[in-house]
């Protein structure tokens, strides 16, 4: 083929590549350092809450308290979490949930906070009914009182969670809220920039988190560790995991370099919870193995621990069933992606890069004379 005459730069991936301007998050993956409007992330998941930091990404202000509890399903909502097969995948079932809400209330331009509060907190009430409803149970309207982890919780389980179980699923949320020019953020950026709609970005937003790539699979770490069973067969086999070329499930990341400070708050946290102790000295011997092993067989190539390791160990603490993992997550990042909504919106330019054409230089169609 031709060389392309376009000779201007192309980072596929668009790896490296500025494609906007954020005051919300700053990933410093030298240092494994991570801070939210400048509030490093250990501060803010000791010293704050998911409502405190939500609000915090959306106005910039850090409020002294702040209280987000579930919304209540609107009716069309709960009709089409009715409607969907029973296997249906959960982010699918958000997806829509999110995209009946647009429908219904139609937000109109420019977003504003109180859009992005009224789909952070419908978020957990959909999730959570879609989860009942698949087996066979009623939905439950949410406790006013209860802020959004926990009430995710009880709408869940119909029980007010154990107060441990509803502090550690909050954490766990601040550490998810907000990370960056992320797939699923840009997603969101890019239909913010056409002035689309705050619940046209969301699900735009889902759709890209859903991908293996992006989505992270905590529950593959619980899988990991259960075949692995015992700290005595840990070395053994994490080698034969590591000479069939697979990876390890929990370590590495595109951006950090250092231990992952998210990975480093969500062990404290899971660290006090109860039940856990079993679980959790399995969880940090097989880390200190597979750290010893990835750096004897990378030594160029820093790969810790990343967040989806003691994230596991969170979301099963809490209860949560594996494959509700990834939707979960998604729970968190609402707080991110609505702020990025919100801070796009408020500096609009229509996000629109050039493509570099590979294609066929212009040619007549056959049969067709050559024309002009
Ligand atoms: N286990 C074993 N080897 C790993 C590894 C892991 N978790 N992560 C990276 N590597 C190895 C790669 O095989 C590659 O080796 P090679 O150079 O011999 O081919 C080298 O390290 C660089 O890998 P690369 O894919 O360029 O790293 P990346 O930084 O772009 O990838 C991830 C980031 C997260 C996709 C990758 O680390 C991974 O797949 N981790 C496991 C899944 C996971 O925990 N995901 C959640 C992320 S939050």
């Amino acid at each position: 083929m031709d060389k392309p005459v376009d000779e201007r730069p192309y980072s596929p991936g668009l790896e490296g590549v500025l494609a906007g301007e954020t005051s919300l998050a700053k990933v410093d993956g030298a240092n494994g350092r991570l801070t939210y409007r400048g509030y490093p992330i250990v501060d803010l998941v000791q010293h704050g809450t998911y409502a405190q930091v939500a609000e915090l990404l959306w106005t910039g202000e850090w409020p002294d308290t702040a209280h987000l509890p579930c919304a209540p399903l609107p009716s069309p909502v709960l009709v089409a979490l009715r409607a969907l097969p029973v296997d249906a995948h959960p982010m699918d079932a958000l997806r829509t949930a999110t995209s009946v809400w647009g429908a219904v209330n139609r937000p109109g331009w420019p977003p504003t906070v109180e859009q992005a509060r009224a789909l952070t907190s419908l978020a957990p009430s959909a999730l959570a009914a879609f989860a009942r409803l698949r087996d066979g149970r009623e939905p439950i309207d949410p406790d006013p009182e209860l802020e959004l982890a926990a009430g995710f919780l009880y709408q869940l389980t119909t029980e007010t969670p154990d107060p441990a179980a509803a502090r550690a699923l909050d954490a766990y949320f601040i550490t998810g809220a907000e990370h960056g020019f992320n797939a699923s953020t840009f997603a969101a950026r890019v239909i913010t920039s056409t002035q689309s709609d705050i619940a046209s970005a969301v699900c735009g937003a889902i759709g890209a988190l859903k991908g293996p790539l992006h989505g992270g699979a905590p529950s593959e770490v619980v899988n990991q560790l259960h075949e692995i069973g015992s700290v005595e067969r840990a070395e053994k086999w994490i080698d034969e995991a590591l000479d069939r070329g697979e990876r390890l499930m929990g370590f590495g990341h595109r951006v950090y370099r250092a231990y992952d400070p998210r990975a480093a708050a969500l062990r404290t946290v899971a660290e006090g919870m109860a039940g856990m102790a079993e679980w959790l000295e399995l969880a940090v011997a097989v880390e200190d193995v597979a750290l010893r092993k990835l750096a004897e067989r990378h030594p160029d190539r820093a790969l810790k621990t990343n967040v989806e390791y003691y994230a596991a160990a969170v979301l099963q603490g809490v209860g949560l069933p594996p494959d509700l993992f990834p939707a979960t997550f998604a729970l968190a990042r609402h707080a991110g992606w609505t702020a990025h909504v919100l801070e796009q919106a408020s500096a609009n330019r229509l996000i629109r890069p050039d493509v570099r054409y590979v294609g066929p230089a212009e040619r007549s169609l056959p049969g067709v004379p050559v024309a002009r």
